[in-house]
């Protein structure tokens, strides 16, 4: 492993919508090679505060049909068109949609902020990872997603913190530049 590999790596991760992923089912085995990476993300005092739930059966359809009577309610038709409103029904038809939870440690005791940091660290291990395997994803916390997510059974201090949503990609797709700052709004050096 090269400094130039991992920031090329870093670089090609990409934000990529459900409306791109391909009918190709991701395999369970891909699946859990996928998470296996989220389990090696850093934790303090090791606590793993973290579960995955990967929402089949009803949820591919119930969950875009959701989100279109979400945002009709939300909008007026001319922010929210019929035909995206048609569109976002078959929303994620083709994603495997998997609910990230926040697993509190009872044993550690750390301020919910550090238990997240460490789970977005385990959501970016998953993002890498399916770069290197073409598969697209996100990590899906908007609103209706999180409504949504509140008929996921949780166990008490337990919180649903959106859908990390993967699905091969189709040929092709258009990705924004997506700019960053320049590195010299971002970093200083103290001067003392
Ligand atoms: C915690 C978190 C939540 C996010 N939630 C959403 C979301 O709900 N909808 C969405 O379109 N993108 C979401 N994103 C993805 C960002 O929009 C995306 O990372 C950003 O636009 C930069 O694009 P890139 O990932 O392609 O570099 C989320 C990212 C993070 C880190």
């Amino acid at each position: 492993m090269t400094f130039e590999t991992i920031s090329n790596l870093i670089r090609e991760r990409r934000t990529t919508y459900a409306y791109d992923f391909t009918e190709e089912k991701i395999d369970k085995a891909t699946v859990e090679k996928i998470v296996s990476n989220a389990l090696w993300a850093p934790t303090h005092k090791l606590t793993q505060p973290w579960r995955f739930v990967v929402l089949e059966g009803v949820h591919q359809n119930e969950l875009g049909e959701f989100m279109a009577d979400y945002y009709r309610e939300l909008y007026t038709e001319e922010q929210f068109s019929n035909e995206r409103y048609e569109a976002t029904k078959s929303y994620a038809k083709n994603a495997t949609l998997l609910a990230v939870i926040f697993q509190p440690s009872k044993r550690a005791q750390l301020p919910e902020w550090e238990e997240i940091a460490a789970i977005s660290c385990a959501v970016q291990n998953m993002w890498l990872s399916c770069t290197t395997l073409n598969i697209g994803c996100y990590w899906d916390t908007a609103e209706a997603t999180m409504e949504y997510g509140k008929r996921i059974p949780l166990e008490e201090g337990e919180k649903f913190l959106g859908l990390f949503m993967m699905g091969h990609l189709r040929e092709g797709i258009e990705i924004g530049n997506r700019k960053r700052k320049p590195l010299s709004k971002k970093l200083s050096w103290t001067k003392n």
